[in-house]
């Protein structure tokens, strides 16, 4: 039965090189549970010919999947530390250990054609569980990750944060890994796999890394772009750059701090951080309470895909109006950049926040280098025992008090958090959103503010409220599945 499966999973070149190599030295896709990748539509835009729907898919993480000992279901390999016995070395661990299917709504994930919602928590009958899922968007081959090439591009989506409070985050972001997933003869899986995981944290402490086991706590690097960190009390949009190109490997001080080689702390716009209090949250001027769009600009130097990223600027467009970032701050260093702020991030912007590690290890251009390379997009819902997120939404970040975001408390109180992304485009600047109301854009020029080119309001787009409703459906499909089940399990 295996290799019939293995046989339809895997590319014709790969397939060539499993024939042809021994079976026994590459890491096992099991045959236990299939993966079925959720479906999600997104779409590819141009100024010229408009929008156009791909079927893409969605992988969750490698190690957010059963991976076991390939006799014995019961004995995971993924552990920390890694058992010596199955994982002495990476090549006897890659023909010890088997990586299954996993069943994705045991996952918290939900799809339903363009629109994606993920939970935090399901109740298994009894109690609630954090599921926590990572997903990446794969292409339309099914076997690779779509690779993003933003630079001098845009990208849109609608997002509903209003189930989303104080300590959670429901993310969606861009990371430079390899786009198979850093499939190799001892990782035969790669990317459908969802292998191949890196960001500009470098974690140290997973026990696989590109499907290989970790031997020696090496850390997995590369260029991060945070789109979207947020939940109904605050927002961040932060890139972070890496002194490497792609998906790389750190070690010892390198994986650190300061002194490593990617900036931990990223160059970042959180408005209400900035002094802007009055900006995002429910009722205010981006009001969390309802769905909006979101959409994130990579401008050059000279307009072109060739030129240097010198702004990342953000837009959002709600109940039919385009509302630029807001320009409004108190950070005094801020307020006195020559040609004012205007609530986007430049490297003047940056210089002035003293993002000394974004700078140093390339700054904007070097981000504009990964985007223009290509980045896998990344979806998540997390929170976080050890901060509870209040470098988001808590002291001078959001108006969250030090306990609100404990997730305990968050379980306790509000175990159906959730988010729901739905309609992502990309394509170039302009063709991606348009207001909504009435033909010629009336509502679009009165409401356009500073910084923001009128051109770009006229162009394209359109539906986020109707893709809305199918994204809030599918999550009371989630929420009646769960206490279904709770109520068939009880
Ligand atoms: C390590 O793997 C071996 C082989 O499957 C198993 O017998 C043993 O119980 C495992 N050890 C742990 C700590 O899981
Ligand atoms: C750690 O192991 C990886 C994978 O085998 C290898 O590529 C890397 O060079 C090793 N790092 C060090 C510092 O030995
Ligand atoms: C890097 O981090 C490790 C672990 O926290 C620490 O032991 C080491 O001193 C750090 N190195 C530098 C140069 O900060
Ligand atoms: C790029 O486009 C912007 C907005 O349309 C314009 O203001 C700017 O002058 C252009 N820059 C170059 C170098 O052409
Ligand atoms: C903190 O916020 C939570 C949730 O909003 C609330 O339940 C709690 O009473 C607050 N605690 C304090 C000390 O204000």
């Amino acid at each position: 039965m295996a290799f019939p499966r293995l046989a339809a999973a895997l590319p014709p070149l790969l397939l060539a090189l499993t024939l042809s190599s021994p079976p026994a030295t590459a890491q096992k896709i099991g045959t236990t549970i299939p993966e079925v990748h959720p479906k999600l539509e997104t779409q590819i835009c141009t100024t010229a010919g408009g929008c156009v729907t791909q079927q893409t898919k969605l992988v969750t993480d490698s190690l957010s999947r059963p991976f076991h000992d390939v006799n014995n279901m019961a004995v995971p390999c993924a552990t920390m530390p890694l058992n010596a016995t199955l994982c002495p070395d990476a090549a006897t661990c890659a023909q010890n250990c088997v990586l299954e299917g996993v069943e994705y709504s045991s996952l918290g994930v939900m799809t339903k054609n363009s629109a994606l919602t993920l939970r935090q928590y399901l109740f298994d009958g009894s109690a609630f569980s954090s599921v926590s899922p990572r997903l990446y968007l794969l292409a339309e081959d099914d076997m690779n990750y779509e690779p993003l090439k933003l630079l001098n591009q845009e990208l849109s989506f609608d997002v509903d944060v209003s189930q989303l409070g104080c300590g959670m985050n429901g993310a969606l972001y861009l990371s430079e890994m390899d786009m198979s997933g850093s499939r190799s003869e001892l990782n035969p899986a790669g990317a459908q796999y969802g292998t191949g995981y890196c960001d500009a944290q470098c974690f140290t402490t997973p026990p696989f890394i590109n499907g290989l086991a970790n031997l020696n706590n090496s850390g997995s690097c590369c260029n991060e772009m945070d789109i979207w960190e947020a939940n109904s009390q605050a927002t961040v949009y932060t890139p972070h750059t890496c002194s490497g190109v792609g998906s790389f490997l750190c070690a010892g001080d390198e994986c650190n701090k300061t002194v490593g080689v990617c900036d931990k702390d990223g160059c970042g716009i959180n408005s209400f951080g900035l002094g802007a209090k009055e900006f995002y949250g429910p009722g205010l001027t981006i009001d969390t309470t309802r769905p909006f769009t979101v959409v994130t600009q990579f401008l050059t130097s000279d307009n072109t895909s060739t030129g240097d990223l010198v702004e990342i600027r953000r837009l959002y467009v709600q109940n039919g109006k385009i509302i630029p970032n807001t320009a409004e701050t108190t950070n005094t260093a801020v307020q006195n950049l020559a040609g004012g702020f205007e609530g986007t991030i430049t490297q003047d912007y940056c210089a002035a926040r003293n993002a000394k590690d974004f700078t140093r290890l390339g700054g904007l251009k070097g981000m504009g280098g990964s985007l223009a390379r290509g980045m896998v997009l990344i979806f998540s819902i997390w929170n976080s025992p050890g901060d509870f997120m209040s470098w988001l939404d808590g002291g001078n970040n959001g108006p969250c008090n030090a306990t609100a975001g404990d997730p305990a408390q968050i379980v306790a109180t509000q175990p159906d958090v959730s988010v729901t992304f739905s309609n992502i485009k990309w394509g170039d600047i302009g063709s991606t959103f348009k207001a909504e109301g009435p033909a010629g854009s009336a509502v679009a020029s009165e409401t356009v503010e500073k910084g923001v080119n009128n051109a770009l309001a006229a162009q394209s787009g359109a539906g986020s409220e109707r893709a809305m409703m199918a994204g809030s459906l599918t999550m009371s499909v989630v929420v009646g599945l769960a206490v279904l089940l709770g109520a068939f399990l009880s």
